[in-house]
């Protein structure tokens, strides 16, 4: 686990200079921003890429014969090839771009269920799941003859792993996909134990690594699974682009998942051959300026040092959890082990969107409800929660402020 340390003062200025959206007014307070599980902010490099991309270099790519055609085209390849370093892939062609998670896990619902997945294959889950790693399931197996099943989590909200060895032995699934790090209650899995398990069976693993990713370094040569998705907008990128992560032979035997152009080696009225991985999966023009722009918040994050901003997280997170734990009627919702740095918490008296609405008056940012993960809500029995998410650029004045005001509002409810 790592050691909670905060960033000095002037390290901590410059880190939030890159992002200018920090000094931003809401509601005429000075902007709070602590939702950074629904969203991160973007630095210069990447806002600037953009601008410069389309001011510079827009053009379409793997088409043109033309000068700006075959820039674009080798920025968007070497945009891929960053993607792949970060995320410690061997091979750029083990990299595709997609809208985000939930396209990856849908592209890989669908083609899996096309080639894969059997009648009567089981689909292990967990109760902690986005709704992004468990309606394309759902849509497949009414679609199909597959099963679904979710491994089940504790009253402390952690993955019960006795019942994931369980339902291992018993269910015998032929595919587990599983969070690495809850968007709700920030919960870390043991996710190389995970795949290690089901390794030992043959089992292949899908890793939302979304929430993991934007924390601390996810390497997926060392956690040795299958297929890794994550969404750009959540580590510090562009909306609109994600990344699915496929080792080549698993995606190689797949079929499309979109048909139309780039994807294709010929096409004739009556059939069409199709491109290799990754092309094979990105039909049509791709976000270009999106990959791009990723790739260059990813180039922006490395030269951070990354586990010292893991650190500074880490300490915000002990500071905003010993200073809620404080306050009467309040209860912080996934304790006991290795947290990122979100902290989900309920109020006695006061509903998850008062306590967001009435924070949002004072200019901080959180999220409330129940976080796209229903069914981890309804298995706490709980009607949302109100969750503040830490990013690297966020201080301890912040997590104060978020400390007192919710001290002011349990007063009030209370
Ligand atoms: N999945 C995002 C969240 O956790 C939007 O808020």
């Amino acid at each position: 686990m790592v050691t909670p340390l905060l960033l000095e003062e002037s390290e901590l200025a410059k880190i939030r200079s890159f992002f200018p959206i920090l000094v931003e007014k809401v509601n005429e307070k000075p902007l709070i921003y602590l939702d950074n599980a629904a969203t991160t902010q973007k630095p210069l490099a990447v806002i600037d890429k953009i601008a410069h991309f389309y001011a510079h270099g827009n053009a379409n790519v793997h088409r043109g014969v033309h000068a700006l055609s075959e820039r674009a085209t080798e920025e968007y390849e070497d945009a891929r090839a960053a993607v792949a370093g970060f995320i410690g892939a061997s091979d750029a062609k083990e990299i595709v771009f997609t809208r985000g998670t939930t396209e990856a896990m849908n592209l890989l619902a669908s083609c899996l269920g096309q080639a894969v997945l059997k009648d009567g294959d089981t689909v292990l889950i967990s109760e902690m799941e986005h709704h992004a790693n468990i309606v394309p399931w759902q849509l497949l197996r009414d679609r199909t003859g597959i099963k679904l099943a979710a491994t089940r989590i504790t009253d402390e909200g952690r993955l019960d792993m006795e019942d994931f060895q369980n339902k291992l032995e018993t269910l015998k699934p032929a595919l587990v996909s599983i969070v690495h790090v809850s968007n709700s209650l920030g919960v870390v899995n043991p996710i190389k134990q995970i795949i290690d398990s089901a390794h030992e069976r043959n089992i292949p693993v899908i890793v939302d690594a979304s929430q993991s990713v934007p924390h601390f370094d996810v390497n997926v040569k060392e956690l040795d699974c299958e297929w890794l998705v994550f969404s750009g907008h959540k580590v510090f990128g562009p909306s609109g682009i994600g990344v699915l992560y496929g080792k080549y032979d698993r995606m190689e035997p797949l079929p499309p998942y979109q048909g139309g152009g780039d994807m294709i080696e010929s096409v004739t009225l009556e059939k069409s051959c199709f491109k290799g991985p990754p092309e094979r999966f990105e039909a049509g023009t791709p976000h270009i300026s999106g990959a791009i722009a990723l790739s260059a918040g990813l180039h922006f994050l490395n030269s951070l040092n990354r586990k010292r901003l893991h650190q500074h997280e880490a300490a915000l997170l002990q500071l905003a959890e010993a200073g809620l734990r404080e306050i009467p009627g309040i209860r912080i919702i996934g304790e006991g082990g290795e947290k990122a740095s979100v902290v989900s918490f309920v109020s006695e008296s006061a509903h998850p969107h008062d306590i967001a609405s009435f924070l949002d008056a004072e200019g901080i940012a959180i999220r409330s409800g129940h976080h796209c993960t229903q069914p981890l809500m309804i298995r706490l029995q709980l009607p949302g929660t109100a969750r503040a998410s830490f990013a690297f650029y966020n201080t301890k004045e912040e997590v104060d402020a978020l400390v007192a005001t919710v001290r002011k509002i349990q007063d009030l409810f209370g």
